[in-house]
């Protein structure tokens, strides 16, 4: 059991409980869920003035004292608690000289952030909240914080110096920040231990040089949704560390040859919805350890001879929805590794001889909305490992004969909304003759049943194919929702017991 969801427990006793008329009152139900840490959910407070006294209503568990308090954890909005924390008063911590976690959970109503006396501090959370502006005095005693994840709230600024002060920061989230912060390099300047950045949905426009500088330990930078137009040439450098690096949807237009030098052990690269129409300055040679590679929904038309021919660990390439008309011969000759290729919803109208050779590893190839007539053997050439094949929806009326036999290991070929009704379709030899009058066969699961050819596909799509065959890449995107995803259990847990209490009644 965790620290939130545990809070559900005691829906009943707030219920029940009468509200203390002072003024500036403190009130928490204390709580050592399972192996956790001794903590106070907080049940009532109404701290607006930072001159008044607070008058602290303790109920410990026997044994306990408010010195054994390790994390505060403030109530969701969803519920109304009588709970108001406009300000983070200088006695909350004299109370509590150890409490080491801050989860401000939405709507409390926090208008100044000042964690004053914060020493012990290791993680804070704050999301949905009043707080206007972030100062350079916010964090200035917090010397032991490793984690700030602030999202949502209305702040109109963050001073530079903000963070100046947090040389143990491990991970750093700012998201739906409703203005620009433009001075990025200095707020992450000194910050040496950094390892994880969730910039995401911002309006983060310009990458300035040596903004990163600092960041050795840098292992996954994300700024998704921001409007950053180009990356300059050497941004990066210097993050010898970066593993996962994903700027999807943004504006980027054209990349440099050293918009990424210097990432010698990225891994992961996601360029998904952005502009990007032009790869002939080989922006990808200095990722040489890459594995993913993703640019859906971008834009050019023709995969230039050898763009990415230095990434010889790739596992994974979608070049989905990027207007591609053409696959040259030999683009993807150097990728050994190759594992899965995607190259959905482009305008592909025939594939040249020896497109796909020599791909050991192979197991996945998908095609889908694209203008394909006819499949020939010799462009796919020593596919052992090919386990599904993915056509579907083209213009499709020509395979030439034994084409699947190509394949000693597929296991799909989904040729569903096809024109489908040429001859030779239908003069496979057996086994093959009855699945390609139906466009579709999945050995594992013996002949389908799908007659229509223009059925509408159920199962095939690319993204379903990676994560069910490459969890661990899926696993490295950490989201910035996880409290909203708690609030949501918690959410139907108390619905259960409120289910359970009324039918008690
Ligand atoms: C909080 O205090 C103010 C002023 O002391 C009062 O007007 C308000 O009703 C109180 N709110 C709650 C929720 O107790
Ligand atoms: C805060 O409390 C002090 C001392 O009681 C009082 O003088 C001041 O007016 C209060 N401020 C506000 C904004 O209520
Ligand atoms: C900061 O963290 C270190 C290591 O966890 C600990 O030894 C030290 O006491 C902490 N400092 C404070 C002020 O709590
Ligand atoms: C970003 O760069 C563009 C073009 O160089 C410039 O016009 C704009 O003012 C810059 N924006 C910021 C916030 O620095
Ligand atoms: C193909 O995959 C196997 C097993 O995952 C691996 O050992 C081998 O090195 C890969 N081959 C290439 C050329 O990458
Ligand atoms: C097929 O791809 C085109 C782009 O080439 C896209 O506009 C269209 O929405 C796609 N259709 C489907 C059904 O996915
Ligand atoms: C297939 O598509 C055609 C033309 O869009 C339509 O007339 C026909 O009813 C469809 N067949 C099935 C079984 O849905």
């Amino acid at each position: 059991m965790n620290l939130r969801s545990s809070f559900f427990i005691f829906i009943f006793l707030l219920k029940l409980s009468t509200f203390s008329q002072a003024s500036q009152v403190f009130k928490c139900l204390y709580q050592n869920p399972g192996e956790y840490v001794y903590s106070c959910y907080l049940i009532e407070a109404n701290i607006t003035n930072s001159s008044e006294p607070i008058e602290f209503i303790n109920d410990h568990i026997e044994g306990k004292t408010s010195k054994d308090v390790k994390s505060l954890v403030t109530p969701l909005e969803e519920f109304s608690f009588p709970v108001k924390l406009e300000l983070i008063h200088e006695q909350i911590f004299e109370e509590f000289p150890n409490i080491e976690f801050l989860y401000f959970t939405p709507g409390i109503g926090m208008k100044t952030l000042n964690l004053g006396n914060c020493a012990k501090i290791k993680e804070f959370e704050i999301y949905k909240n009043e707080i206007k502006e972030i100062l350079n005095n916010a964090f200035i005693n917090c010397k032991n914080m490793t984690k700030i994840s602030h999202g949502y709230c209305n702040s109109g600024s963050i001073e530079a110096g903000a963070l100046r002060h947090l040389t143990k920061l491990e991970e750093l989230t700012i998201t739906s920040f409703p203005t620009t912060f433009n001075h990025i390099k200095e707020l992450l300047s000194g910050l040496t231990n950094l390892q994880k950045i969730y910039f995401d949905n911002n309006l983060l426009e310009n990458f300035t040089t040596g903004i990163f500088n600092d960041l050795k330990k840098l292992e996954n930078l994300r700024m998704t949704n921001n409007k950053f137009t180009t990356i300059p040439a050497g941004v990066f450098d210097g993050l010898e560390n970066l593993i996962n690096l994903d700027l999807k949807s943004n504006q980027i237009t054209n990349l440099n040859q050293d918009s990424f030098k210097g990432l010698f052990k990225l891994d992961t690269l996601n360029l998904d919805f952005n502009y990007i129409s032009d790869l002939s300055s080989f922006p990808f040679n200095p990722l040489t350890s890459l594995t993913d590679l993703s640019l859906i929904k971008n834009s050019f038309p023709t995969l230039p001879t050898g763009f990415f021919e230095k990434n010889t660990k790739l596992l994974s390439v979608s070049f989905s929805s990027c207007d591609i008309k053409e696959i040259n011969t030999g683009i993807f000759d150097s990728h050994l590794s190759l594992s899965v290729i995607s190259l959905n919803n482009n305008q592909i109208t025939s594939l040249p001889p020896d497109a796909f050779k020599n791909l050991p590893n192979l197991t996945f190839i998908s095609f889908y909305n694209n203008s394909i007539k006819r499949l020939n053997s010799n462009s796919f050439v020593n596919l052992i490992k090919l386990d599904w094949f993915n056509i579907e929806f083209n213009q499709l009326d020509e395979i030439e004969p034994n084409f699947i036999r190509n394949f000693p290991k597929l296991r799909v070929f989904d040729a569903r909304r096809n024109i489908c009704t040429d001859k030779y379709l239908y003069d496979m030899s057996e086994p093959y003759d009855q699945w390609f009058s139906e466009c579709y066969y999945n050995w594992e699961y013996g002949r389908t049943t799908i007659k229509s050819s223009n059925e509408t596909s159920t199962s095939t799509t690319t993204e379903e194919y990676k994560s069910s065959t490459n969890n661990e890449q899926t696993s490295t995107v950490t989201t910035t929702t996880t409290v909203h995803g708690e609030i949501l259990k918690i959410k139907v847990e108390i619905l259960i017991l409120l289910i359970i209490f009324l039918n008690f009644l």
